[in-house]
């Protein structure tokens, strides 16, 4: 029954090193050492020995066993690793993973061409605050509390004096508050009004423009704005001044561009008028001027104000206004 064993342990050892893979090693480990198996099947003859050579052949059929075992582990961590080995190998030839940068929201894009173009004709970049005083909003812009023009802007309430900015017009009053003329500014920033569809977001983004001086007229307001949007735009858009209305400006005009998108055909972006709406504007109100103790019979000037949005998705030929706060990464890697 020893020589049995000792031939089993040979054939065993044999076997082992034939063995391939995970499934052939499973199979070994079934045949030899499972419950069933040949070394198992063996010790369970121990009965059929004399009682003085039991002890011994138990001894070397425990000792067969566990060698078997562990060899038998050994195979299975060299099986492993030879796996992993060949998960990870190195191709020094492959070109290597660039690193994702970041840039620019299409927004931010927007407001620093804006800056840009008109600090280069003599507008000064101001701030003013988001949380605005009800009386630089409306109050001081023309606006007194029970105006109708209230209801064009609807506004997010702190307290009862207090709003986020529906537009970003306070900024005029807070600069000629500080500063006698002449005065040329632009104002960018986020403004708040209760709006959300395809076309409005609760926040979004205005550029305003002021210039006091003596003697500045209407002419100075069209020429100004001319220049600015056909730079924006290119020299060959055709403009539109439309008569308006705003409380803190008399006249006003509304400055209409030809659709970028169909060209003046007319299209659903345009309502089918072949113009699109960009701005207002307009001579101060003289009465504006009584707030900040301008004189108005010395000094004259206009004031303008765009959405940012707006002009983002005409320069890139966006429709939907919401894709600019979603943040998808197919959409924002496009600029
Ligand atoms: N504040 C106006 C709005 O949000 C836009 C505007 C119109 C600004 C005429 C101006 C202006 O400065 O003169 O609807």
């Amino acid at each position: 029954m020893k020589e049995q064993l000792l031939e089993l342990e040979k054939k065993a050892l044999s076997d082992l090193k034939a063995i391939n893979d995970a499934t052939e090693l499973e199979q070994f480990r079934v045949a030899y050492l499972g419950k069933k198996g040949l070394i198992t099947s063996v010790m369970k003859r121990l009965g059929e020995l004399p009682p003085d050579e039991r002890p011994e052949f138990g001894k070397l059929a425990n000792q067969v066993k566990a060698n078997l075992s562990r060899l038998l582990e050994d195979v299975r961590e060299d099986l492993l690793s030879r796996a992993a080995g060949q998960k990870s190998f190195l191709d020094v030839t492959l070109p290597g993973r660039i690193p994702a940068y970041g840039h620019l929201h299409p927004l931010t894009l927007v407001i620093n061409e804006v800056c840009r173009i008109l600090s280069r004709m003599g507008f000064k970049v101001v701030k003013g605050p988001n949380v605005e005083l009800d009386y630089y909003n409306f109050e001081a812009l023309n606006i007194p509390r029970d105006h109708p023009a209230r209801d064009m802007q609807d506004t997010f309430y702190i307290s009862d004096n207090v709003v986020l900015r529906t537009h970003t017009s306070p900024i005029q009053i807070r600069v000629m508050e500080t500063q006698k003329p002449p005065v040329s500014i632009i104002a960018p920033g986020k403004v708040y009004r209760r709006d959300s569809d395809v076309s409005h977001t609760p926040m979004f983004h205005q550029v305003e423009g002021l210039l006091v001086d003596r003697h500045v007229t209407f002419g100075d307001l069209k020429g100004t704005l001319t220049g600015f949007l056909n730079e924006m735009f290119g020299r060959e858009t055709r403009l539109r001044f439309r008569p308006s209305f705003f409380p803190f400006t008399e006249p006003s005009a509304e400055v209409d561009i030809r659709c970028v998108i169909c060209g003046g055909k007319g299209c659903r972006t345009c309502s089918n008028t072949g113009w699109l709406e960009i701005l207002g504007s307009g001579m101060v109100d003289p009465a504006v001027y009584g707030f900040v103790d301008y004189d108005a019979e010395v000094y004259s000037g206009f004031a303008f104000g765009m959405g940012i949005e707006r002009l983002a998705m005409l320069k890139y030929g966006i429709d939907d206004i919401q894709l600019f706060y979603r943040n998808g990464m197919r959409f924002l890697r496009q600029f």
